[in-house]
Formats: structure tokens, C-alpha cells, sequence
């Protein structure tokens, strides 16, 4: 039976660049889930035609959403939802599902790299048929819904069972439990040259892939153990748990510790990499050496004549503002097109949509391709094991190669976290004021070319947006400073900094960026502002 529940309206539900995100007890507050199930399907007409995918990273109160996205797609007359068995689908897999299958779109259910278990974040992604998130004019239409909802109508049927595959009702929708590993490992197949990689990692060559106890173990088990045939045990922490066994299913130096530690010891393996909670982010680590992001985007561009899908040639290269420079050299290099776009994937899909780049990147451990509208950890790793198996260098003699041949922009982010969102805004709107001053203004041995704050003209959607302060100087070296846009603690400052070395290209960034880490928390007023002497994280 469908009933309607009136309800009234939460004003926290506008989505932000990885869609609605906030802590577990906010998520769990009631009717929060359904007004804003309620408030999605009230933007979609024809919901009897629409077919979706349903899953997540497999986080705390996933299992419990999905029974309520089932009933409440129920009861709005959805036609049929596409299940992930058990509930799992990462990001990237549910991308690929959405478009292979010609879905109308698909709720996906993760926050990311963020905490799990009851204490953690919970999120929810709204993708469309494009395989990528809802655009701006659709989440502002979701948002203008959830202010005014008054009711929301939910089936009484009970759970269901998400763990066998197979096809069930709940009311008239049709309910199918999928495999959410096939349609993805077949695109992967379609890429690359498996053959190569199975050679690579059934040899000496020692591998490790992290799936820091999020939803890319089960993807990783089979596509490194069961069919490249790395040894039994290569995955680590391939149980997708909803707390992420205690972890922070972030991979970067700071939170994949454990591999990073094994990466640096006696022991190291040749090759290492971890994925986020829900597989989009991916970091890389050779023995005894780290790809830094920015880095990692313009090797692999680079070398994207060694992969079978991309040797006849590839579109173009975008990276985010905040990302370092290192990609436009090759791109400029290599004669392709190079795009500089504010944080947020959407930028990159409206560049990929329109067939102006194939590749695309951020620092934070994001690296992605045309092959889906989301970025892809394990596309990543996968890139990154067929340069190895096709030049027998290793991590290292690769990024040293590179950095002889373009030089190297040693890269460091600095966040500032837990910041009060006024004192944050504050900062921001006088750092603002004072950028046309600081040119010419020296800085130690550095001295400002120019300053400005960044704006994208989208060349598809005719808008502009404005992401950040840029702040340039003479030797090459940048500074970007914007707040976060996914942060569920107070407001976070990021400052991202760069400097471009021809010569002393083997360094400790620590110590090459020292002295710049010091200029940016000079020209931001971050300490005087937050009486933060240093950043909380570095990465
Ligand atoms: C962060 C990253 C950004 C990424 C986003 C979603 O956003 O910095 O590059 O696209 O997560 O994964 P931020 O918190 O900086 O807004
Ligand atoms: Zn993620």
C-alpha cells in the first residue's frame, strides 16, 4: 500500500560538489532522507518510464536508505531500479553502469573519502543519464523542493532482500538486484591491454592495492587477484565495512599510513596504490617514492600512446586551478588541448561532453577519463601498471624522467579546518580586496606577477564561475586559496602551493616549499584570522 506522510522542511538540503553530504545523526534525523528522496522525484517527470541505479560504498546507513529509496521510488511509480547486490556500487562503476545500460540516472549512496560508521557522513548523489551529477539548474530545482515539501508518499511493503541477485516488485516497480563488478571490469577490459597486465603482475613485480576497507575491495580482488593474477592477499582491507574499519577511507600520506609506512620500509614492494571509500580517488606510490596527483595526471598524459584505447590519440587535458601546472607543459608539449576549471567534476564533463578533452585531473587524488563522467581510482592504477609493463621503469625512474624532461612543480595543500564560516569568509573577502596590491610586492626571494581572483567561462553552458584566488609570481611558483565545498565541520581554508624547479628536481617538497608555505599564510592573514600558526593537514 502507498501512503503519503506530510512533512515539513528541512533548509539544510542544497547539494553541494559531491551532492548532499552531512554527518550521520543529521541523515538520520526523520522524514530527512525521505523529503529529500521525495524532493528529487519531484523534479523528474515520466518517473513510470525512468529506470535507476541504486548503491553505495557500503557505509553505515546505506542498507537503510536503500530500503527507503525502494519504497519511496515505489510509491512516485518509478518503472525499475537497478540494485547493486548487497548494496555496493562505487562511484566510478556506477557511472559506467548508467551509461552502458542507458539508465535515466542513479542515487548513489557514499560520502566519499569521508569517515563512516555511526559517528561518520553519510551522502547522496543524484546522476543523471549522463553518468555524471545533476547540473546546477537541477540541484537548485531539488533545493527549491525541499524548501516547500509538505508531504512524501512511501510503500508499507517490507525490506527486501539485496543480497541474492535476481528481479523482485515492490509495488509495481520492478527491483533488480545486480552485479556491480561486470559491466565496469568489461570497460576496464575495453582500455587496456590485459594480456600486458597479467604478464606484469604474475612476474616478479611486487604489488599492493589498499581498498581501505571501502567498496573497491571487491572490484580489486577480482580484477588484480582473480584475472591479472596478482598472489592471493595483494588487496588489502578489500572488506567493504560501514565504518570503514576505523579507517579515514582517504588516500593520501596522512590516512593510508599503514601503506605508506610498508612503501617506505626494507620491505617495499615495487608497486603500491590505495582508493577511496567509494573507488573515485586513487593515490600512487612506488618503492620508497610517492606520485604526487598533479604529477601523476601529467605523466599519465603523457604516455597515453602505451594504452590500446587512447594510441590513435586523445581529445585534450583538463586539470582543476588548484592543481599544479605540470599537465599544461605536456599538454603544450604533446600540441593537445589544455583547460583550467574550478574544483567540481562537472567542469571536466561538460569539456569531455563536448569532445575537448579526453584526460582529466586534481590534486586531491582525483584522475579521470572520457570513458565515464566520474573520476576512476582503479582506471588510475590500471594506467598506471601498463606504463610499467610497457617501459620496465619503475614509479621512480618514471617521475624522474618526466621531471628532467619538463621540469617539476613541487606541490604542497594546506588546510585549515574547523575554521568558523564567517571568520572563513572573511579572510576570503579581504584576501579578495587586497590581490590587486600585492603585484609587483615581494615576498622573501619570491615576488608577485599578478593576483586575481579565478573565473571559468564554460565554453558549453555559457556561465562563469568564480573558484578560488589565484595569487602568481615571477619564478613561476603559484598560490590558490578557496574553501571547501564538501567540508561537514565549520568552513576549511585550502592553499595550495607551488613552485616550478628546473634544476634540484629530486627534493623533499618540504623543504623546497618551506619558505612559500610561510609567504601564503602571510598574504592570507590565516593565523592573525584563526590564530592558526600552521595548516591541520598537509597533503
Ligand atoms: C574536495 C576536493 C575536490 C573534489 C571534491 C570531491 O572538494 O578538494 O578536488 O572535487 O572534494 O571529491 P573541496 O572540499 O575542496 O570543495
Ligand atoms: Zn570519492
Amino acid at each position: 500500500m502507498i501512503e503519503t506522510i506530510a512533512t515539513n522542511p528541512y533548509t539544510d538540503q542544497k547539494m553541494g560538489t559531491a551532492g548532499l553530504r552531512k554527518k550521520i545523526a543529521i541523515a538520520m534525523q526523520p522524514n530527512y532522507i525521505e523529503n529529500f528522496l521525495q524532493s528529487i522525484f519531484n523534479t523528474i517527470p515520466n518517473l513510470e518510464e525512468k529506470s535507476f541505479l541504486v548503491g553505495g560504498d557500503g557505509r553505515y546507513f546505506n542498507k537503510t536508505a536503500i530500503q527507503k529509496i525502494i519504497k519511496i521510488a515505489a510509491a512516485n511509480h518509478v518503472k525499475k531500479l537497478y540494485i547493486g547486490q548487497n548494496g555496493l556500487v562505487s562511484t566510478p562503476a556506477g557511472s559506467c553502469i548508467i551509461l552502458k545500460n542507458k539508465l535515466d540516472g542513479g542515487l548513489i549512496l557514499t560520502a566519499s573519502h569521508n569517515p563512516g560508521g555511526i559517528n561518520g557522513d553519510f551522502g547522496l548523489k543524484y546522476s543523471t543519464s549522463t553518468g555524471g551529477q545533476c547540473q546546477p539548474h537541477e540541484s537548485q530545482a531539488i533545493l527549491e523542493q525541499t524548501l516547500k515539501i509538505k508531504e512524501y508518499k512511501i510503500s508499507d511493503s517490507p525490506d527486501l532482500d539485496l543480497s541474492h541477485l535476481g528481479v523482485f516488485h515492490c509495488e509495481e516497480t520492478e527491483i533488480e538486484v545486480i552485479d556491480p563488478y561486470t559491466d565496469y571490469i568489461k570497460m576496464m577490459e575495453g582500455i587496456f591491454d590485459f594480456n600486458q597486465l597479467h604478464s606484469l603482475l604474475t612476474s616478479e613485480f611486487r604489488f599492493v592495492f589498499d581498498a581501505m576497507n571501502g567498496v573497491t575491495g571487491p572490484y580489486a580482488k577480482r580484477i588484480f587477484e582473480e584475472i591479472l593474477g596478482a598472489p592471493q592477499g595483494s588487496v588489502l582491507n578489500a572488506t567493504p565495512k560501514e565504518d570503514f574499519g576505523g579507517l579515514h577511507p582517504d588516500p593520501n600520506l596522512i590516512y593510508a599510513k599503514t601503506l605508506v609506512d610498508l612503501m617506505y620500509s626494507d620491505n617495499a614492494p615495487d608497486f603500491s596504490a590505495a582508493n577511496d571509500g567509494d573507488g573515485d580517488r586513487n593515490m600512487i606510490l612506488g618503492s620508497h617514492f610517492f606520485i604526487c596527483p598533479s604529477d601523476s595526471l601529467a605523466i599519465l598524459t603523457d604516455n597515453y600512446r602505451l594504452i590500446p584505447a587512447y594510441k590513435d590519440g586523445i581529445y585534450g587535458v583538463a586539470k582543476s586551478a588548484a592543481t599544479s601546472m605540470a599537465v599544461k607543459r605536456v599538454a603544450d608539449t604533446l600540441k593537445i588541448g589544455f583547460y583550467e576549471v574550478p574544483t567540481g567534476w562537472k567542469y571536466f564533463v561538460n569539456l569531455m561532453d563536448s569532445k575537448r578533452i579526453t584526460f582529466c585531473g586534481e590534486e586531491s587524488f582525483g584522475t579521470g577519463a572520457a570513458h565515464i563522467r566520474e573520476k576512476d581510482g582503479i582506471w588510475a592504477v590500471l594506467f598506471w601498471l601498463s606504463i610499467i609493463a610497457a617501459t620496465h621503469k619503475t614509479v621512480k625512474q618514471i617521475a624522474l624522467e618526466h621531471w628532467q624532461k619538463y621540469g617539476r612543480s613541487y606541490f604542497l595543500r594546506n588546510d585549515f579546518e574547523g575554521i568558523e564560516q564567517s571568520v572563513a569568509d572573511k579572510l576570503m573577502s579581504e584576501l579578495e580586496q587586497r590581490l590587486p596590491q600585492l603585484s609587483n610586492k615581494q615576498f622573501g626571494r619570491f615576488t608577485v606577477s599578478t593576483a586575481y581572483p579565478f573565473v571559468y567561462n564554460d565554453p558549453v553552458d555559457n556561465t562563469s564561475t568564480q573558484n578560488g584566488l589565484i595569487v602568481h609570481f615571477t619564478d613561476g611558483s603559484r598560490i590558490v586559496y578557496r574553501l571547501s565545498g564538501t567540508g561537514t565541520n565549520g568552513a576549511t581554508l585550502r592553499t595550495y602551493i607551488e613552485r616550478y624547479v628546473t634544476g634540484d628536481i629530486d627534493e623533499d617538497p618540504n623543504k623546497m616549499l618551506q619558505e612559500l608555505c610561510a609567504v601564503s599564510r602571510e598574504i592570507s592573514n590565516v593565523t592573525a584570522l584563526t590564530g592558526k600558526e600552521q595548516p591541520d593537514i598537509i597533503t
